[in-house]
């Protein structure tokens, strides 16, 4: 279970500070599948960021069964974000690597430092990151290198390399935007296989909104930082997606 509580965040830019983050609130459920929507700039990208730790908030907590991760100590932080699979938009894949070689760096926070750098993963490794590139149908590639592969299989590749970390949660930042309609929905097949099978929790931020509507169990909307909707995906209105893109601005 996830808490939110008074979440906060200011950045200092040239230009001032920028307040990105306002008083938000909510909980996550574990085996939610939330689709976080919103425009370009809304805050979607650094809502994701808090909730595995990668930026302390200005303000606020996130609480994950009972911690303030926020609070956390270094070595304990560590602890928490190998749970986290995060997936990015341009899959951050060490191109020069074998499809098998990616997925095994799922694997890294569970090994001593000096096993990860010189590459001394265990049998048990082997074993589940081969069943994960097996689960993206990618077991036949396992040797190419992935930037021999084509959009949709990298993608893949770095779902397998998220979920070899046996995630309690998946963060994924837009991670069908470079990819075309059909590889898309791939993606989104794939994320709610492994959230229905694993009862990984699942949170995406997606600017499709036909696909938020069709893959998420909720969907939550960031507005200028502000949380303006948190709901099912039937409760999504035309006037809130309106007043949410500022539509009717837009046209004035
Ligand atoms: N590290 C940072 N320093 C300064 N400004 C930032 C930083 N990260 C994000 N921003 C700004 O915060 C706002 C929200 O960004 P972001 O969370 O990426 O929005 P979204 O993902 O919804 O497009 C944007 O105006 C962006 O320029
Ligand atoms: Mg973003």
């Amino acid at each position: 279970m996830i808490e939110v509580r008074n979440l906060n965040q200011t950045f200092q830019t040239a230009k001032g500070p920028l307040q990105v983050l306002m008083d938000v609130n909510l909980e996550i459920a574990p085996g939610d599948f939330v689709a976080v929507i919103g425009r370009s700039g809304a805050g979607k990208s650094t809502f994701l960021r808090t909730l595995n730790g990668l930026l302390i908030p200005t303000s606020g907590s996130v609480i994950v069964n009972g911690t303030d991760i926020t609070k956390l100590p270094k070595r304990e932080l560590q602890k928490y974000r190998r749970t986290v699979g995060f997936i990015f938009q341009q899959f951050n894949l060490v191109s020069r690597l074998s499809a098998l070689d990616n997925v095994l760096h799922g694997r890294l926070g569970y090994l001593p430092t000096w096993r990860g750098l010189l590459g001394l993963y265990s049998e048990a490794d082997y074993q589940i990151a081969r069943q994960q590139l097996e689960r993206v149908d990618l077991a036949a590639k396992e040797n190419a290198r992935v930037d021999s592969l084509s959009g949709g299989q990298q993608q893949r590749v770095a779902i397998a390399r998220a979920m070899a970390q046996q995630p309690t949660l998946m963060l994924a930042d837009e991670p069908a935007a470079n990819l075309d309609p059909v590889l898309s929905e791939e993606v989104m097949r794939t994320l709610k296989r492994f959230n229905e099978q694993d009862g990984v929790t699942v949170v995406i931020n997606i600017h499709a909104l036909d696909l938020a509507l069709k893959y998420a169990k909720r969907i939550i909307a960031f507005k200028r930082g502000r949380l303006v909707f948190d709901g099912l995906p039937t409760q999504l209105t035309d006037s809130i997606v309106d007043d949410l893109y500022e539509r009717k601005e837009l046209l004035a």
